[in-house]
């Protein structure tokens, strides 16, 4: 998947909503889907992260993207259907939405795992992703064609050491998207989990502080599968997971 080439226009006319889009692979998936010519909503808490983001699509001649500064660990259920109200009349639609932000909690066997940590990590990893899910549902049916696509992890279907509430979170992810896959499959929305693998972003300096980052893919290197996926190309797939 790393060399799928696809047209240039392949997310033309699409709106696809980003989280956790100020950094890192989320980043990079932005810049990319606004590149293929998707308008691109970036999610994510630091404001100023999302403005460079925001400001580097507009110099490539991108079209206008939209940004919503939100810190995920506070999502309530009113501001989830904000944002879905705020989209369907902006835009009347959503075409696609990429489950991206993550927090990595901390690295510690389970006798010592902090609770508030716990809690913390699985509020935004999985309860947020839900609670966005749940309330952007019906912008996603108003799409001819839309497509959701979940971030897991290596450690999301085989669990390891001291990777605590990170690990359980991704095992969550993977068990909401395959409801919901099998819950959409004869709709218009289509479901798909990505296992990035290891790609040199902070979150993988925080858990390997003392690997050569510069061993490591870098985000452009995951674009095509990412672009394949929101793409009309895979409009048959459905309930896949992938590696990166
Ligand atoms: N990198 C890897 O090797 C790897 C491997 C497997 C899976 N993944 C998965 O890939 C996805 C992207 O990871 P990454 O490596 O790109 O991580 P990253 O560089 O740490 O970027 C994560 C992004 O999510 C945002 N975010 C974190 N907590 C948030 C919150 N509470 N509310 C809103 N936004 C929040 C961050 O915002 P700030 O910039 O403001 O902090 C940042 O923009 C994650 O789901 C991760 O679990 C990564």
């Amino acid at each position: 998947m790393t060399d799928y080439k696809l047209p240039n226009n392949a997310l033309s006319g699409k709106v696809i909503l980003v989280t956790g889009a100020g950094d890192g692979i989320g980043k990079q998936a932005a810049i990319n889907y606004a590149k293929y010519g998707a308008t691109v909503i970036l999610l994510g808490r630091t404001t100023e992260k999302l403005e460079q983001v925001y400001d580097e699509i507009e110099s490539a001649g991108g079209p206008q993207p939209a940004i919503i500064p939100l810190n995920l660990l506070h999502l309530s259920e009113e501001q989830a259907h904000q944002i879905a109200e705020t989209i369907e009349q902006e835009f009347g639609r959503l075409d696609g939405l990429l489950h991206n932000a993550s927090t990595l909690g901390e690295m510690t066997p389970i006798a010592n795992y902090p609770v508030e940590t716990w809690l913390n990590v699985m509020q935004v990893n999985v309860n947020s992703a839900f609670v966005l899910t749940q309330a952007l549902l019906p912008v996603l049916r108003n799409a001819d064609k839309a497509s959701i696509v979940f971030t897991s992890s290596g450690v999301g279907n085989k669990g390891r050491a001291y990777w605590g509430a990170y690990s359980v979170s991704k095992f969550a992810t993977e068990g909401f998207a395959q409801v919901l896959a099998d819950e959409l499959e004869n709709t218009n929305v289509r479901v798909n989990v990505i296992n990035p693998g290891a790609t040199r972003t902070k979150m993988r300096a925080k858990a390997y502080p003392a690997e050569d980052s510069n061993q490591l893919k870098t985000p452009d290197t995951l674009m095509p599968l990412y672009t394949y996926l929101m793409s009309d190309e895979s409009l048959e797939v459905k309930g896949e997971r992938f590696n990166g």
